[in-house]
């Protein structure tokens, strides 16, 4: 099968796609022909060596795909051969075919295509139970959604406005603030050009957003301490910008806020129940025509390092998705 390959820590442009022997099945695994995989800030992560996980040389990058299941390990019974699926993988997704783990593989709605169905679960699995288990987003509060324009970001909008939140999108400029508005946000920031926590303490009659999420850190974090309500809270999803925020205590305690540190995928083998019971929620939010799912680009396979050069750039919006 062809795939992606990176053979070393390195740049996007580095990648190559080369023909590997197709994945074998292990215990309690399933194997997927992929029609679709999602690209996400993470692959550029994986490929640049500074991710969490560090997968042995060559790999190949992609944390989520869709497809069709053509094998199915021994006693398996959550899909079977021609089920139409999304996998949640730790790598390896940008390629022909992917072996995942049973627990992380989900039938998709009849209504859902293979692209929409790659660009899905991280991004909306993040935000969903991001807002809801971890931050406990309540309706009538009021949401700050940190790079409003990007991947997790978007969903973070759509799921906050269904979560009955007021939702204020920060991007970096109109271009980018447009689309964000166009996915529900109420209010926008553009960071570029204006103060954060100034215009969020403005657009909240002075009190500040009740939730902030933020997948950036660096500055617009710091910035966020300071536009965030006394009692509020902070998810903090991530750190786009290169840069680990470091937290004074004592903001938190005047403020009496709350950070909350928070990696969706650890609830794979944390609790995969609980994963299963949020798509539901998303899958049946979808088929109600509730969510919009925003796939800027679909790319082919080849070109990888252009997709992941976009993210890396800025220049993306949503999601981009490689068809092998
Ligand atoms: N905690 C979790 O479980 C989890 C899950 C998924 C993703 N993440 C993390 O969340 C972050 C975003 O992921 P994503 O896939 O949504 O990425 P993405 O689509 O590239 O979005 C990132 C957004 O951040 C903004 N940004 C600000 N400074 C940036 C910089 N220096 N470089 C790149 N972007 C910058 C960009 O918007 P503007 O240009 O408009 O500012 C961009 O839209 C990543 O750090 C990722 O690892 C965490």
């Amino acid at each position: 099968m062809r795939a992606v390959l990176c053979r070393a820590q390195g740049k996007p442009e580095d990648l190559i796609v080369d023909d590997i022997p197709s994945p074998t099945l292990t215990e309690n695994s399933v194997r997927i022909a992929v029609r679709a995989a999602g690209v996400n800030f993470a692959d550029t992560l994986l490929v640049s060596g500074r991710y969490q996980i560090k997968p042995p040389y060559p790999f190949s990058p992609g944390l989520e795909v869709a497809g069709e299941v053509i094998e199915v390990a021994k006693g398996v019974r959550r899909c079977k051969k021609g089920d139409r699926v999304m996998a949640v993988l730790d790598y390896g997704g940008f390629a022909e075919e992917v072996a995942a783990k049973a627990s992380d593989v989900f039938n998709i709605p009849d209504d859902m295509d293979f692209e929409t169905a790659a660009a899905f679960p991280v991004a909306y699995g993040t935000s969903h139970l991001g807002l809801k288990l971890k931050a406990h987003l309540n309706k009538g509060e009021t949401l700050l959604v940190n790079g409003a324009a990007g991947g997790v970001g978007l969903t973070a909008v759509e799921i906050g406005k269904l979560l009955g939140a007021t939702v204020i999108a920060a991007a970096r400029g109109t271009d980018r603030l447009k689309v964000a508005t166009e996915s529900g946000a109420d209010l926008g920031v553009d960071y570029t050009t204006e103060n954060l926590h100034e215009t969020v303490k403005r657009l909240t009659g002075g009190r500040g957003a009740d939730v902030v999420y933020d997948p950036i850190g660096g500055p617009v974090f710091e910035a966020s301490l300071r536009a965030v309500a006394p009692g509020g809270r902070i998810l903090a999803v991530g750190f786009a910008s290169g840069q680990v925020p470091q937290i004074p205590a004592n903001i938190l305690l005047i403020k009496n806020i709350s950070v909350f540190g928070y990696y969706w995928g650890a609830y794979r083998t944390l609790d995969p129940a609980l994963i299963d019971k949020s798509f539901k929620e998303l899958f049946s939010w979808f088929s109600d025509g509730k969510l919009k799912p925003h796939v800027s680009e679909t790319l082919p396979l080849e070109k990888a390092a252009e997709a992941l050069g976009s993210l890396v750039e800025r220049r993306s919006t949503g999601k981009i998705v490689l068809t092998p």
